[in-house]
């Protein structure tokens, strides 16, 4: 019997045909399939008239968004703490500190209003991140960072392909970020990418994520580089190289299918577990969106037993996440009430979701959880 896995990165002939080709051409570092990643990427997320510029993580994506809002040592950022630990250490990275807010119970998002009584004086962004199939309530954040003078991080790695009251994911907010790392809805192997208002934001973008060579895209997207340029600002290492924008380009062009299927796949589970008493399941339709993971909640006291006789099974599952104030990093770190973000870090549970998964897969995970359960009754 197979493992199956929480993630499966979908590669395919498509994916292999582009990396075999990208090698064989020889430019390894950022070049042309860069220029043209964004170019694709931008068409994909409806963000005509905005910019593009691709890193070579979401963490680092993270890490250039605040310093080009001018985050530094003394300043706050407002996160969920039921968050990446990406997100957390970027802010460490500028030297900023993190101030963990709660989350609503329902969509597992940032709860807006408790994020407003935790600014002061030192705020400076706001992060709000899309959850799996559930995104942030944007408008509220918008109109709460106006009110305080705050710029606002989209953290889009789970919501690529989504809609937000019509308007696509990447094309609205403030300064967008997604990630293209190895389990994600799209990966370039490991990627990420920003998206910004201005041509100006781009331009130090590009500087910083190339250790601050003032190299022209023009240049360096005819796979050339320019070898006189000025260096300005502070930058680290961080461009997408070509293989891995390749890699990129192949799967975006599937982003409709890999949509599509998730929606579906996630579908299925809910409507198979919804009948499971102890389990909860996200509450949504999963239309306009495209789901990272599939999560349930579960009573505490079950999670371990239910992850080992899964795990029997031949079926692995995951925890996303352990809520940031857990760590040691973090255990002195300001905050506010989270009393949503502590159940939900004792319930969560994410199951296998894989594009194109076989309704076979999920029929297996659905079948052991209500084995698993009927059993815990008994
Ligand atoms: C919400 C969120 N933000 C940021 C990141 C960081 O992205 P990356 O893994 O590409 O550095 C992740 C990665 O899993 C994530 O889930």
């Amino acid at each position: 019997m197979q493992q199956i896995p929480v993630f499966k990165p979908l590669i395919q002939p498509e994916e292999i045909s582009a990396a075999v080709a990208s090698l064989e051409q020889g430019w390894l570092g950022m070049g042309a399939s860069v220029g043209a990643f964004e170019t694709a990427l931008q068409g994909a997320v409806g963000a005509e008239g905005r910019h593009v510029v691709a890193v070579n993580t979401g963490h680092s994506a993270l890490h250039l968004a605040l310093m080009m809002a001018g985050v530094g040592p003394g300043d706050e950022v407002i996160t969920p703490s039921f968050n990446n630990i990406a997100d957390f250490q970027a802010i460490l990275a500028v030297g900023a500190s993190p101030v963990f807010c709660d989350i609503l119970n329902d969509t597992l998002c940032l709860d807006v209003s408790k994020a407003e009584s935790l600014v002061s004086s030192r705020t400076k962004v706001i992060i709000a991140m899309d959850y799996d199939c559930f995104l942030a309530d944007h408008d509220a954040v918008s109109k709460m960072a106006q009110r305080h003078n705050l710029r606002v991080i989209h953290d889009a790695a789970h919501s690529i392909g989504s809609t937000y009251k019509g308007k696509s994911i990447g094309s609205f907010s403030d300064i967008c970020m997604f990630s293209f790392d190895p389990v994600k809805t799209i990966t370039c192997i490991d990627g990420g990418a920003l998206v910004v208002r201005t041509a100006e934001e781009a331009s130090a973008l590009q500087e910083m994520r190339l250790i601050g060579m003032g190299q022209p895209v023009s240049v360096m997207y005819g796979n050339e580089r320019a070898w006189t340029y000025d260096v300005k600002r502070l930058g680290f290492r961080y461009h997408m190289a070509n293989l891995h924008a390749a890699i990129g380009l192949a799967q975006l062009a599937k982003l409709p299918q890999i949509s599509r299927s998730r929606q579906e796949s996630c579908k299925h589970y809910n409507t198979r577990l919804s009948a499971v008493p102890l389990v909860s399941t996200p509450n949504s339709d999963f239309v306009d969106v495209t789901p990272f993971l599939y999560y349930i909640r579960v009573p505490e006291e079950t999670r371990e037993p239910l992850r080992a006789f899964l795990k029997a099974a031949g079926v692995d599952t995951g925890i996303h996440w352990q809520p940031g104030h857990w760590f040691s990093l973090f255990k002195d770190t300001l905050r506010g009430d989270l009393s949503v973000t502590e159940n939900v870090g004792k319930e969560i549970l994410s199951l296998p979701l894989h594009s194109m998964m076989a309704v076979e897969t999920v029929d297996r995970v659905c079948d052991a959880i209500i084995d698993f359960y009927a059993e815990w009754r008994s």
